[in-house]
């Protein structure tokens, strides 16, 4: 924990607070009073500091929980592929209801929203192990195993599929390579940080202007540009700068960063490394979100590796540049995707996203000027800076550059992390080719192409290329890049209780139209759902959508009211059906 804190400004120490409070639950097996009040001791806070976040970030309890938490992810595409069967086998199994603890003190059932993985579902987590491809008799035997053994199997990420014929893997092109570990030195023998001595010999306006010339555009779900964001930072304040690497992938359907996390993190760190030198950051902080604990482990592991080889820390390879990498893991909340939220939360406060202006360039980190650029994004800087900027450029179409990483779930047969050019794919060639078509062989009856929090498009829409200009000339966005697939006979108002539930419980509650209206458009699809949707219903969730978008500090509001909208101006049969006494619960 003491050496945890230093990793912070000694005025900003309470950033460590969510370190501490995994550690303190990783030992107690629950957060209390004593260990609140001894944390605010050791940070100098107040213990109602550190309760409000006890209470915020879902991965924290104050309760005691079984020494084996299951928690099974209860999100869309999981749910599209059953995960309601998990939770039927595992609550007979154990015999108790979700969240309480078995007799015998070992298990504890949860459920939790998108674990990453969803393109592998349904996904099962217990303690800090990611069980991929559940099936209820493979949770059933693992509860037996584990009474048996008292221990957990060990487990490995499901392998990535090979590359289909219309993918252009770059970034997936070492971990698709025979035996690549993802170690130091497969990365060094592919040529990886041969990049970093180039960038090093640049000086930063030079790599900053390659970038911006690239065109690359961010991969979190904004799409802004990434030169244009490295320059509006304000160099005049004298602060430090600061970059910030938002690893907290978790807008459901996507799980692309994992994958460029846990296979290849020296792409990832040397992305960080040329960004500090274009930006003049001497700190860079990986906010991971606490649902990757092994990818946290396994991050600290190789950037101790990479300081040892004087990758990291002072005077990289001889050249007098210093900077620093340090690992900084959230608990469990989706608004940490959002930047400042990100921000607020790095500073160990509630994850609340703050009214911009002033963005982050001016006053971000412990109020310095800061970027923050998603996993993806600064993926792609190495590849950049060793090719160049016009090569990079002339891949993808104009104002979509470059390949893009896509999440394919849902109900198709071959989901999985695919890397295609921007604009070179479309949406069905994408099912259809790449994807194997839909699983039950139904007609498409509308993708998701950004994430859950964009509009779905219909099936009869699927001649669009995948770029962010004709997804949003479409009535979409591309989002965080993963597509998420419905077909024909699939239950489109369960569907959209589904991404309103995870709304509503993922609101962070500042302001009222977002906390009140996601639990109003919540209780409404239930209603409806259940079979008890009154005609009025209909008109009355398209009202409230309405009034959530736009009405908010930050784009969760939107994220919350846009699915909503699109399933009921594309599906509002179905809606209206419910609300007649002819639908229900199926
Ligand atoms: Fe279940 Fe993402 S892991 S929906």
């Amino acid at each position: 924990m003491d050496e945890l804190i230093t990793h912070y400004p000694p005025e900003h120490k309470r950033a460590a607070v969510l370190w501490l409070l995994h550690l303190l639950q990783a030992h107690c097996g629950c957060l209390g009073r004593e260990q609140v009040e001894w944390t605010a001791a050791k940070l100098g806070l107040q213990p109602i500091n550190v309760w409000e976040l006890v209470r915020f970030y879902p991965m924290f309890s104050e309760a005691p929980r079984g020494r084996f938490h299951l928690t099974v992810c209860r999100t869309l595409s999981c749910a599209q592929c059953g995960c309601g069967k998990i939770f039927q086998a595992l609550e007979k199994k154990l015999g108790v209801p979700l969240d309480a603890v078995t007799p015998d003190g070992l298990f504890t059932l949860s459920a939790v929203e998108c674990l990453a993985a969803c393109g592998n579902g349904p996904a099962l987590m217990i303690n800090d192990l990611l069980f991929e491809h559940m099936t209820p008799e493979r949770a059933v035997a693992l509860v037996d195993q584990i009474r048996a053994t008292g221990a957990l199997p060990p487990q490995a990420l499901a392998p990535l599929r090979p590359a289909h014929p219309l993918e252009r893997r770059l970034l997936l092109a070492n971990m698709s390579q025979p035996g690549y570990t993802g170690s130091l030195a497969d990365y060094v023998a592919a040529g990886g940080y041969e990049a970093l001595k180039k960038a090093l010999a640049l000086k930063p306006e030079v790599l900053t202007a390659e970038v911006a010339d690239s065109e690359l555009r961010g991969r979190g779900g904004a799409g802004f540009p990434c030169g244009m964001k490295w320059r509006f930072l304000d160099r005049k304040s004298g602060k430090p700068v600061y970059l910030v690497c938002n690893g907290d992938e978790s807008e459901p359907g996507t799980f692309k960063d994992r994958q460029l996390l846990y296979r290849d993190p020296h792409q990832l760190l040397e992305g960080i490394l040329i960004t500090c030198h274009a930006i003049g950051a001497k700190v860079a902080y990986v906010y991971l979100r606490g649902e990757f604990p092994d990818g946290a482990e396994l991050l600290e592991r190789e950037i101790a590796v990479a300081r040892a080889r004087q990758l990291v820390g002072q005077n990289i390879l001889g050249t007098g540049f210093d900077c620093e990498i340090y690992l900084h893991r959230g608990a469990g909340a989706y608004i940490c995707g959002e930047e400042t939220g990100l921000i607020e939360s790095l500073e160990g406060k509630r994850a609340y996203p703050r009214i911009k202006p002033p963005f982050p360039a001016v006053y971000g980190l412990f109020g310095c000027p800061t970027v923050v650029n998603n996993i993806e994004t600064l993926c792609n800087i190495p590849l950049i800076v060793r090719q160049g900027a016009s090569w990079y450029h002339q891949l993808g179409v104009p104002r979509s550059t470059g390949t893009r990483l896509i999440s394919l779930s849902g109900s198709v047969k071959r989901p999985g992390v695919y890397e295609i050019e921007n604009g070179k794919v479309t949406l069905w060639q994408l099912i259809h080719d790449i994807g194997g078509g839909t699983l039950h062989e139904r007609a498409v009856k509308g993708v998701i192409p950004g994430g859950s929090s964009m509009p779905v498009l219909p099936g009869d829409k699927l001649d669009i290329p995948i770029d962010f200009e004709a997804i949003r000339q479409a009535g979409s966005s591309a989002g965080s890049g993963a597509a998420i697939v419905l077909e024909e006979g699939e239950d489109i108002v369960g569907h959209a209780l589904n991404v309103a539930q995870f709304y509503a419980h993922e609101s962070c509650g500042q302001c009222t139209p977002c906390r009140e209206g996601t639990l109003w458009m919540e209780k409404l699809l239930h209603r409806m759902h259940a079979g008890g949707g009154r005609p009025e219903d209909v008109d009355l969730l398209q009202d409230v959508a309405d009034n959530i978008d736009g009405q908010t500090i930050c784009a969760l509001g939107e994220a919350a009211a846009w699915p909503i909208k699109a399933f009921l101006k594309h599906f509002r049969g179905e809606f209206e059906q419910a609300c007649n006494g002819k639908g229900g619960a199926t």
